[in-house]
């Protein structure tokens, strides 16, 4: 098994390009199967994205990967495919379930694994269920598989989410594509990456209008032929190096974003005296010697996101006096707690808000990842703790950062995959 190994307290200087979105991607993909001829630009080559190219090919899709101009080209000209997704793929990448959507607005059947739960939490489907239902689906649970079928095509319809989910969002537009009639969408989460895969749906010739969390799609009659997508950049990526700049950055220049996005973040890592300087497609971090204190609460879009809640507290521990974050969206999204404190911080844990005090000087230390944010938020730790860290199971890293260490190790960190 590969760990990272990390020499701390080195000040990290340069400039750092942002890879496209993983969380933007996956669902793109999983629309390929509703078109002919995509070519997909700036995808980032991480484990995730592999394993939706796997899940597609199994179905019937044909991919071809151009690493070196960062193309994905999707063709599926197929009148029938193999309307299945295995558990066997759904089980280590959940998006995989975004398949269902696709294949039961065109294929009108799909038959795909239950994704089941991850370190983060149960990851339930209900709400992409409720959603598929309401547009007509007949849906059943087998076996630890969705039996979807909808003989007739999918109707569109009202629909209003109980409560906000990015999947079931973007599952209830790949479906309403290709349902007769309109779709409304109320209480839609609508994160960038969400945005993202509307504007990919529109490229395709279908007709969507968004008014703040209401979603409206026109099913579509005809599909454009050939279209080309540059996926939006990875807002949670930039986020990380936004902290670990914060942390231990002379200058860290973050490239390739859109900073309009961060607006929620900025304001945060400036209430902490963190020096920021934003221009439209860059933002610029330096280290700051005194960090105040903050609170910050997990929301979906525009709100905190909770894939920046375990970066930040790390960061967190450096500030002055107790800071406090609530993690609303996720029921387990501390098991970096437990490896922050044998590096010597100092956190409590009460009803889903981490109380850290803070600041403490972190000490390198053997520790183990286990999910993707939390385990980007240890190797964070590695680069301000002294000593040596060893970050151990770090394919966690591998399913959502591109080129890790190696953007680091470009701004002078001293880190190496062992
Ligand atoms: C997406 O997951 C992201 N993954 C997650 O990023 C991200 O943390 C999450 O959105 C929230 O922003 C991808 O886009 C591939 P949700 P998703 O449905 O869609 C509950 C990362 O690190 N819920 O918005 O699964 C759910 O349990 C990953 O890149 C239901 O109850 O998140 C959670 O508590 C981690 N029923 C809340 O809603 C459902 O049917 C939000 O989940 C669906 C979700």
């Amino acid at each position: 098994m590969q760990k990272l190994l990390i020499k701390g307290k080195n000040e990290i200087s340069g400039s750092i390009k942002i890879s496209g979105s993983k969380n933007a991607t996956l669902p793109i993909l999983a629309a390929s199967i509703l078109a002919k001829n995509i070519t997909l630009n700036n995808a980032p080559f991480v484990k995730d994205i592999f394993t939706m190219i796997e899940l597609l090919r199994f179905i019937g899709i044909d991919i071809k990967i151009e690493s070196k101009k960062k193309n994905i080209k999707l063709i599926n000209k197929k009148k029938s495919i193999n309307t299945l997704a295995p558990y066997k793929l759904v089980k280590t990448m959940r998006a995989g379930v975004l398949v269902l959507g696709p294949l039961l607005t065109k294929y009108k059947k799909a038959k795909v694994s239950l994704p089941g739960g991850c370190a983060i939490g149960t990851r339930p489907v209900n709400l992409h269920l409720f959603a598929l239902k309401k547009l007509g689906a007949d849906i059943k649970i087998k076996d630890g598989y969705i039996i979807a079928d909808a003989k007739d095509g999918l109707i569109g319809t009202k629909i209003k989410f109980p409560s906000i989910s990015v999947g079931a969002t973007e599952n209830a537009l790949l479906a309403a594509f290709g349902a007769r009639g309109k779709t409304i969408l109320n209480n839609c989460a609508i994160e960038p990456e969400v945005l993202d895969l509307v504007s990919f749906l529109k490229k395709l010739g279908c007709k969507i209008h968004i008014e703040g969390r209401k979603i409206i799609v026109e099913g579509i009659k005809k599909i454009k032929n050939k279209i080309k997508h540059k996926v939006i950049f990875d807002r949670i990526e930039a986020g990380t190096y936004l902290v670990a700049g914060a942390l231990i950055g002379k200058k860290v220049v973050i490239n390739n974003i859109y900073s309009k996005i961060f607006k929620t973040e900025i304001d945060l890592l400036k209430n902490m005296g963190v020096r920021i300087h934003t221009q439209k497609n860059s933002i610029t971090v330096l280290k700051s010697k005194k960090l105040k204190k903050i609170n910050i609460s997990t929301k979906p879009y525009p709100g905190f996101p909770t894939d920046l809640q375990a970066q930040f507290m790390v960061l967190m521990t450096q500030a002055n006096g107790l800071s406090k974050i609530k993690e609303n969206i996720f029921e387990n999204r501390f098991m970096h707690v437990p490896e922050l404190k044998r590096m010597g911080a100092k956190i409590e844990i009460k009803n889903k808000t981490a109380y850290v005090f803070g600041p403490t000087k972190l000490t390198g230390a053997e520790v183990m990842a286990t999910d993707l944010r939390a385990s980007v938020s240890l190797v964070l730790a590695g680069l301000i703790a002294d000593n040596r860290t060893i970050v151990n199971r770090i394919y966690h890293l591998d399913r959502g950062y591109e080129f890790l260490e190696s953007k680091l190790k470009k701004c002078k960190a001293k880190i190496k995959r062992i």
